[in-house]
């Protein structure tokens, strides 16, 4: 691995793969979670490193009240593994349980270590800022079970039938592939939804400034309404193709879960992009929200109250993007003063209802080959 790329956060790349299935089953076996699957998938793959498990109960509360482990390692969002009652009764400390996913097929196993109830409205409150149980994100949280069970993993098989294969890569063959096109700086783009010409031009100032451009959607577990996983692949595989310089431009999947979790969930798709060997990573406006909980800069201010040194990648912070009639292109409230009516905006509702009427949203929002493959998904639906 080159070393010139930047540092796994931790400072040394997690592989919990490559365990074999045991002759004799343990007794207890667990169904996970979407989100859990999800999760056992990015620690395992070392895109999580330095977890190497699912969080004890000291690890949760000092995540949740100094947002680092209790190693002093900075770490946003707690990791767990809840499970309901009747299985949190059957487990013990030491035992080795199944990990299963929701088709009863083997993922691995989890070294039970610790056994805790955790505290849903503390990690509600600090992790995603709010309780409220309509928060999708604190939903899930709150409808899993009130016991954790903490441990290292072992796992066999990340995923039984993993989407989009091809472009599967763990951090340390992201890291490889980097190497092999002769990058030392990676940008790296986030986004659960299409690309659209705000995120287009995002990406290419960043792409200014970096050797490469890795466009790494999220395509683990969201919530309902987001545009599904495949439908937003053949929008970036479109865009890419027509649009983005080949040499200079990647796409792969992340397999993590959305959270919705605004400023906490940027610092851990920091972390989870500086372990796939990213040198920077884009943060626009509100990202990772939903509806109205964060401020539109909140997930960029939190940058600059971690310690220093905490973590390696750097953020690029974006302004509100959007195209303007009167510069003829796209602006950001850093490049181009705001005038009354001048910036083409279409709220999320209104480009829906464009799509399911059949009608392309203008030019200056989506562009065309991107627009059709929304309205021919909309129509199938
Ligand atoms: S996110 O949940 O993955 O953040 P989304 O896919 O909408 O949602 O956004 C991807 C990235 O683009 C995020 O960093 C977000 O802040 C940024 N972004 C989206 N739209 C804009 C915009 N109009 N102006 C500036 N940044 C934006």
């Amino acid at each position: 691995m080159s070393t010139d790329l930047i540092q796994p956060h931790g400072g040394k790349l997690v592989d919990c793969c490559g365990a074999t299935e045991m002759s004799t089953a343990p007794a207890v076996a667990i169904t996970l979670t979407p989100r859990q699957q999800c999760d056992l998938e990015m620690i395992a793959i070392g895109a999580m490193s330095p977890l190497d498990g699912f969080m004890g109960e000291a690890d949760c509360n000092s995540v949740c009240e100094k947002m680092a482990l209790t190693n002093g390692v900075l770490w946003p969002i707690p990791i767990t593994c809840a499970v309901d009652q009747a299985t949190a009764d059957k487990v013990s400390v030491g035992d080795k349980v199944s990990l299963n996913d929701d088709k009863n097929r083997l993922l691995g196993y989890l070294n039970v270590s610790e056994k805790f109830t955790q505290d849903k409205k503390m990690q509600a409150v600090h992790a995603f800022g709010t309780d409220d149980a309509a928060h999708p994100g604190v939903q899930v949280l709150m409808e899993e079970g009130d016991t954790c069970l903490a441990g290292k993993i072992e796992v066999v098989t990340t995923r039984h039938d993993p989407m989009f294969s091809a472009h599967r890569l763990s951090p340390k063959q992201m890291r490889e592939t980097f190497t092999k096109k002769g990058w030392h700086t990676v940008s790296a783009f986030q986004t659960r939804n299409p690309i659209h010409r705000a995120h287009e031009y995002l990406t290419k100032c960043a792409q200014e400034m970096t050797d490469g451009l890795l466009i790494h959607p999220l395509m683990g577990a969201t919530k309902d309404g987001d545009i599904p996983a495949e439908v937003r692949m053949k929008c970036y595989e479109v865009i890419i193709e027509k649009y983005y310089h080949p040499d200079h431009t990647m796409l792969a999947v992340m397999p993590a879960a959305m959270r919705y979790a605004g400023p906490r969930e940027a610092i851990l798709h920091a972390i989870l992009r500086q372990n796939y060997g990213c040198s920077h990573i884009i943060i626009g406006r509100d990202h990772a929200g939903v509806g109205q909980y964060y401020g539109t800069f909140d997930a960029q201010r939190i940058f600059d109250d971690i310690p220093e040194g905490s973590l390696k990648i750097v953020p690029l912070k974006f302004e509100h993007a959007a195209w303007s009639k009167t510069a003829g292109g796209m602006v950001s409230g850093k490049t181009f003063p705001k005038i009354e009516g001048d910036q083409i905006f279409l709220s999320g509702t209104k480009v829906r209802e464009m799509l399911v009427k059949g009608e392309r949203p203008p030019i200056e929002f989506t562009r065309p080959e991107v627009a059709d493959i929304l309205i021919d998904s909309m129509k199938n639906a």
